[in-house]
């Protein structure tokens, strides 16, 4: 049954409002609200890609929650009303710092299934790979690790996860209005819905399309919630969603079985951890590649005059793109989980190995890819992040996918929720770019239960040991880029949260040799790089970034990016 409704009118809207966010001090409706920027909070901020993903998790702090409480509410809610990449179909990392001095690096990355093979997508007649098929429907699904890692996660928290779990479940039942962005990615991927269900899910609508202001209800998620809040995590590995999931591959050809559920496992690793200019930065280590790239990146930016060179300048922007394009030809070759394949990351990240890379950086003309192998020996953009920094001095970072927008388009009918389409995140064949044209081998090839390669970078800067900045973004292989320059766009070059998050960014990863610009990135900037020998591609946006800042005075500078519906809450 289709569920949408218009706008409910302005009397019930405050209904609502009381009943999704009952213990809220700043109630906020679910059909009437607003995207907050940028805020300065005193004592708590929670910064995500929606408005009441944001009001969710401030409920939670506001009702004693700390800031891992405040990040699971806000993920939860996140899968009801951002479709596009909140989920609980996909998978994701939170990387934490908690006040006790604890540091986190949780992994709820999806596996593959136990049937997928490393030629699954290989056409045995061409011998070619078909990126369709690791990118459309129900055999580009992993196994989801979402709700396996948001009750790992939980017990970091203070609240019962019925708490948590209670903003998303009224927003699924009740519904909430959809934003104009929102209307146009569910319009925009109508036929892909129709295409790849057997059962026409709550996204797609006959009578005429969707607007802004269009009520969104999603009762069959709403049913899958409340089955994980009676029966925890099995209420979505077993028992009847795990069932609706495996028939929902049965009808569509995918491979993900009862069993596949059953085993997922949630991996607790060691956080990527170093210095940079007397702060420590936190990130996650494989099968993300965000935090060994950082690593590097930041290495090899560390002994170079950039804060001379200053922010936008020609100087600083090649600089940047020659230690990107360094870095993600390394991605290329010995990236992946490390769980199956040995990546070598004390000589990725040594200071020796990072002296040599730049040994033939020229300051004055355009590197080229070709001429850039990886280093060493041979041996998405629809992701989400959210940050939160709480009273006590906990800090959460956490970024988690779909991998494409809405995922693989398929919806686990009766379930109602997307599945992502993270096997293209493997290599599915050397040579052939995935969907953020980011290539691969054998570090990075399909094996049963293995994790996919990640670009996310869910980071947290210490200063004194104490949280400085929580930072993330969605993006695909530019996530890595965006979080370096939002990063060195503090500590470097001075600029505010707002800017850090808001300047137009720049990308590039080795292959295709191309810097990827934002539409504002200034012309004459883009005249000086062409005339150094750089080609350059304009790109509507890269990422949507969610910055905390913890400014001298101990207040929070809590910016939501400007490029989406992203919102800000906090006190
Ligand atoms: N699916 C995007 C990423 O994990 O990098």
């Amino acid at each position: 049954m289709t569920l949408y409704r218009q706008a409910a009118t302005l009397s019930s809207l405050f209904l609502w409002a009381s009943i999704s966010f009952a213990q809220s001090k700043q109630p906020v409706s679910p059909f009437a609200y607003q995207s907050v920027k940028d805020q300065v909070c005193n004592k708590a901020a929670v910064v995500s890609a929606h408005p009441l993903a944001s009001a969710a998790g401030l409920s939670v702090l506001q009702q004693g929650g700390n800031a891992v409480d405040a990040a699971i509410a806000t993920q939860w809610a996140l899968a009801v009303v951002f479709p596009v990449a909140g989920n609980i179909g996909g998978g994701g990392f939170m990387v934490a710092h908690l006040a006790n001095g604890n540091t986190l690096a949780i992994d709820y990355r999806e596996m593959a299934p136990a049937a997928a093979t490393e030629n699954m997508y290989i056409d045995p007649k061409t011998g070619k790979a078909n990126t369709r098929l690791s990118q459309t429907g129900h055999l580009a699904a992993g196994v989801p690790g979402t709700p396996a890692g948001l009750f790992a996660c939980h017990k970091y928290a203070k609240l019962p996860m019925a708490k948590l779990l209670a903003p998303a479940i009224a927003l699924a039942q009740k519904g909430f209005t959809i934003t104009e962005r929102e209307a146009s990615g569910l319009n925009g991927s109508k036929a892909a819905f129709e295409k790849s269900n057997t059962t026409l899910p709550v996204f797609v609508r006959n009578d005429r399309p969707w607007q802004a202001g269009d009520t969104l209800i999603q009762t069959d998620l709403a049913n899958t919630l409340k089955r994980i809040s009676a029966q925890g995590a099995k209420g979505f590995y077993q028992g009847e969603t795990a069932r609706l999931l495996v028939n929902e591959m049965e009808r569509g050809a995918g491979i993900i079985t009862l069993a596949d559920l059953k085993n997922y496992k949630v991996k607790t690793r060691t956080a990527t951890t170093f210095n940079y200019k007397g702060h420590q930065i936190i990130s996650m280590p494989p099968p993300s590649s965000g935090g060994i790239l950082l690593q590097q990146m930041l290495g090899m930016l560390e002994n170079r005059p950039l804060p001379q060179y200053g922010y936008g300048t020609v100087k600083s922007v090649q600089l940047i793109t020659e230690v990107e394009r360094r870095a993600y030809a390394d991605r290329a070759e010995h990236l992946g989980d490390p769980d199956f394949y040995p990546v070598p990351i004390k000589q990725l990240v040594s200071p020796t190995y990072l002296a040599q890379r730049m040994a033939n950086y020229d300051s004055t003309t355009a590197g080229k890819s070709s001429n850039i192998a990886a280093g060493l020996p041979a041996e998405s953009s629809q992701t989400t992040h959210l940050s939160v920094v709480d009273a006590q001095g906990n800090a959460v970072s956490v970024t988690t996918t779909l991998n494409g927008s809405y995922g693989c388009k398929t919806v686990v009918a009766g379930a109602g929720f997307l599945l992502n389409n993270e096997m293209d995140d493997f290599s599915v064949q050397p040579g052939v770019a995935n969907m953020y044209g980011a290539l691969g081998g054998k570090a990075n090839a399909i094996a049963p239960g293995k994790r996919m390669l990640s670009s996310m970078t869910p980071t947290i800067v210490l200063k004194n040991n104490k949280p400085f900045m929580v930072v993330g973004t969605p993006g695909g292989t530019t996530i890595i880029t965006s979080v370096l320059q939002s990063i060195v766009n503090v500590i470097d070059f001075g600029l505010s949260a707002h800017h850090a998050v808001n300047k137009p960014k720049f990308h590039h990863q080795w292959q295709p040799d191309e810097i990827l610009v934002e539409k504002a990135f200034p012309q004459n900037l883009r005249a000086q790089l062409t005339a150094m020998g750089y080609t350059l591609k304009e790109v509507n946006a890269i990422g949507r970034t969610e910055l905390i800042l913890v400014m001298p005075n101990g207040k929070l500078d809590a910016v939501a990016d400007g490029r989406g519906d992203d919102s800000v809450a906090g006190y």
